[in-house]
């Protein structure tokens, strides 16, 4: 039989077994939309790459342990890598690519044998790969170097490895990364902590992790130790400040720990991006990835660090199988990241953050329609790019629901359950369903009327959601209430306010407020110049929704060049667009989008084409 015959055979057969997905008696019981991957699987990833700054390319190979589970072939997820070689163990193989698909990519087809050890795969990266970002030096804090970094999650691992991306697949890996001498390569793996001056960096991952926790950087890091087990990568200039504000990290993880069981993954260290860095963080393991934007110079903002370092759990540990599921990292992490504030600032504190988070979430109920099937905790993202229907949904609806079992189930029964629920399924899979089960078996769900199903395949936000209590956010609101009622903006009324409560003050404006007054307490509070990127994000959408921004408008413009975090990209654009400016906001977008990672300018192009 000729080998085109023979690949045709098999791809039928590979058709013939996606429709037996759901029988679980055959191996192939993950079945991620999101992903070609069938039987065969990656167990280790052994990654040999140089980075090429000139041409903005990875190059080199990857080497892959497989277990083909009875398969004959292999299929890899692929988006944009070009190919030049595929050996099978050791021998070159004749592999083929599947049509292309605009968001999932290509499957990747390796003809194996049965009992085929390894697949290594010779490969390039496109200079446009989605997942990485090549900055120049002007786009740095130091202006010398060039930076790169890559975002894996959700789906953009394989536009730089040729991989199975599925979060349900997990695999060890090693890395070799060659850099420029001047330059230090950082991975999710064991780091070093001073620069090798041949440019050559080893990296290992001994626990498997899922390839959307795969990630590197590259650029003119520095280390400084912030505790036994911590500490932060970051450009010289940079360093000393992100040091001070992730100060309470070591903290942080004994709070943790204390919760819900040992850290599994031996160092927690962050790295602080440039600020094109599209996210708050990510949850990369053993190495957060930070925006700058964090470093608010009051550790007022290190909520997130407690996010992050929660994912060390619920994410990373146990995992999403597939991102219908995202609300099972993001929800449950949302949920550990406000005990551990609580657990370090005091309830107090805590129920700020609670507070500002049921606000978004009745403010995003509101925008995507009560009824909107992207409020179900359980998404369906079919045909749809995963990043599309991931929202504060997953974290703030999934943060209520989580907190309502604690409410209704008592603290420390409660934490017992998250124990135990974590270390019985470390290094595994979680879906809705296989949750609720699990639910069901160690907690009285249906007894306490806590409507779980409700919660998770319906929209909107149920009756029974808990409420925060926030005296503080009290103290505001009638603050708010009192100054815009004299006209008087008092500075000694809002004397020691954290810059949530200035957030807070800031949310009471309405959007038909008078430019004349924002003007005015932006004279009292000098909010236009606040070095807190919260406060700014919110003014500005005040100022654009109030008729105010024409006045700050060089302000504005300069936030959104520089700034790449989406989350503060979308309000601003999303106001302009609202008020009948979308030429200018098309204008600030043409002038900011070299400076924007793809995971951010493809959502601001999305939305400023309409
Ligand atoms: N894992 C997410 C980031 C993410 C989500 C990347 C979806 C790609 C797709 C990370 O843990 C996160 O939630 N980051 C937040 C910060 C946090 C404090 C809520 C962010 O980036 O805003
Ligand atoms: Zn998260």
């Amino acid at each position: 039989m000729n080998k085109s015959l023979c690949f045709l055979i098999f791809l039928f057969a590979a058709q013939a077994c996606k429709t037996v997905q759901d029988d679980k008696s055959t191996p192939m019981i993950r079945k991620d939309i999101h992903s070609y991957a069938e039987d065969a699987v990656i167990k280790q990833l052994i990654l040999d790459l140089e980075a090429d700054f000139e041409n903005r390319v990875l190059k080199g190979s990857g080497t892959y342990q497989i277990e083909t589970n009875g398969a004959d072939y292999i299929v890899l997820d692929l988006r944009g890598p070009e190919i030049f070689t595929v050996l099978v163990d050791g021998e070159k193989a004749d592999f083929k690519l599947g049509t292309e698909d605009p968001i999932l990519g290509q499957a990747l087809v390796i003809p194996v044998k049965p009992g085929s050890k390894t697949v290594s795969i010779f490969y390039q990266t496109r200079p446009d790969a989605d997942a990485l970002q090549w900055l120049s030096p002007q786009q740095t804090s130091g202006h010398q170097y060039p930076f790169l970094f890559s975002q894996g999650q959700a789906i953009l691992t394989r536009t730089w490895i040729p991989i199975q991306d599925s979060p349900g697949i997990r695999f060890t890996y090693q890395a070799t990364i060659r850099v420029p001498k001047e330059l230090m390569a950082v991975m999710s793996a064991r780091n070093v902590q001073v620069k090798n001056p041949d440019g050559i960096y080893r990296f290992t991952m001994l626990q498997p992790v899922p390839a959307y926790l795969m990630a590197l950087a590259v650029g003119d890091l520095a280390f400084k130790a912030t505790g036994a087990r911590s500490g932060v990568y970051a450009e010289p200039s940079v360093l000393e400040k992100a040091a001070w504000e992730f100060g309470d990290t070591e903290a942080m993880i004994a709070a943790a720990e204390q919760l819900y069981g040992p850290y599994a993954w031996e160092r927690y260290d962050l790295l602080v991006l440039p600020p094109s860095f599209p996210f708050g963080g990510m949850e990369n393991p053993r190495l957060t990835f930070a925006t700058p934007t964090v470093i608010a110079g009051d550790r007022s903002l290190v909520s997130l660090v407690a996010h992050e370092l929660a994912h060390s759990w619920s994410g990373n540990l146990v995992t999403n199988a597939d991102w219908n599921d995202f609300w099972i990292n993001e929800g449950f992490t949302t949920y550990f990241e406000r005990r551990i504030m609580e657990a370090l600032y005091g309830r107090e504190y805590s129920e700020m953050l609670a507070s500002l988070a049921l606000a978004e979430l009745h403010r995003l109920v509101l925008e995507i329609g009560p009824q909107s099937k992207d409020s179900h905790l359980h998404l369906d993202l079919k045909g749809r790019n995963p990043d599309d229907g991931m929202n504060s949904i997953a974290y703030e609806k999934g943060y209520f629901f989580i907190r309502l079992l604690e409410e209704k189930i008592g603290r420390s029964r409660f934490d017992e359950f998250l124990k135990k629920y974590f270390s019985e399924h470390a290094f595994q899979t979680m879906n809705s369903e296989r949750l609720l089960e699990y639910m069901k078996r160690h907690l009285p769900l249906d007894s306490l009327q806590i409507n779980a199903e409700e919660w998770i395949y319906h929209p909107g936000i149920p009756a029974n959601c808990p409420a925060p209590v926030s005296d503080r956010f009290d103290k505001v609101e009638q603050a708010y209430r009192q100054m815009a009622a004299s006209q008087h903006w008092d500075t000694l009324l809002t004397s020691g306010w954290s810059s949530h409560e200035w957030v807070h003050f800031i949310a009471q404006v309405p959007d038909t407020v008078h430019p004349a007054q924002l003007k005015k307490m932006d004279q009292a509070y000098r909010f236009s110049e606040s070095g807190n990127g919260e406060i700014l994000d919110i003014w500005f959408e005040k100022a654009i929704r109030g008729g105010y921004s024409p006045e700050i408008l060089e302000r504005i413009e300069d936030f959104l060049v520089h700034i790449g975090r989406r989350k503060y990209l979308m309000p601003l654009y999303k106001a302009f667009k609202a008020t009948g400016q979308i030429e200018t906001a098309r204008r600030i977008f043409n002038r900011a989008r070299p400076n924007y990672h793809s995971v951010s300018a493809n959502s601001v192009e999305q939305l400023l084409k309409e």
